[in-house]
């Protein structure tokens, strides 16, 4: 005889089906919830205000290289792509910024004192101080931040950047 406190055999399976599903629900949920919970491991924002540091930094008239990195994460890969660019501060308040890469098939570009513009060392190119084209294969001038790309904040220099 059992007593009414007893489990029986179809009660038993059913709480083994449940207390399974709920280890299994906690060996899946724990990782999301550590990825979801850990900033190191998700993607940076494709869009994003970069800091390229302090505008006292930068000497009034000399091209500048300031390189930073972007974190794409694609399921179980995790990609970090590097990026330039170039400061040149024009007064005491202001800045114009240029990517570094080149619009011809995307090399980077080194500023050259000798020939004071952009050059790239891929085929030729060359790029002059405010960005344009003065010799060579590329289509167009170096990409310019300006305007809405472009800030001073607290002190700070600043881009607006879009990956891709
Ligand atoms: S990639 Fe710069 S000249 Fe071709």
């Amino acid at each position: 005889m059992s007593g009414s406190h007893h489990i029986n055999r179809r009660d038993f399976i059913k709480l083994a089906t449940a207390a399974v599903g709920s280890l299994i629900t906690v060996v899946i949920g724990l990782p999301v919830i550590g990825y979801l919970l850990h900033p190191a491991l998700r993607s940076e924002e494709a869009e994003a205000w970069i800091p390229l540091g302090p505008l006292e930094n930068f000497e009034i008239g000399v091209p500048t290289l300031v390189n930073f990195t972007r974190t794409r994460v694609n399921g179980w890969e995790r990609t970090a792509n590097s990026y330039g660019v170039y400061i040149v501060r024009t007064s005491d308040s202001d800045v114009i910024a240029f990517s570094n890469r080149c619009t011809h098939l995307g090399c980077r570009v080194n500023w050259n004192d000798e020939i004071g513009g952009y050059l790239c060392p891929c085929h030729d190119a060359v790029f002059g101080p405010d960005g344009g084209i003065v010799r060579g294969p590329q289509p167009r001038p170096l990409d310019r931040y300006t305007g809405d790309d472009l800030k001073i904040e607290d002190g700070i220099v600043m881009i607006f950047f879009t990956e891709g």
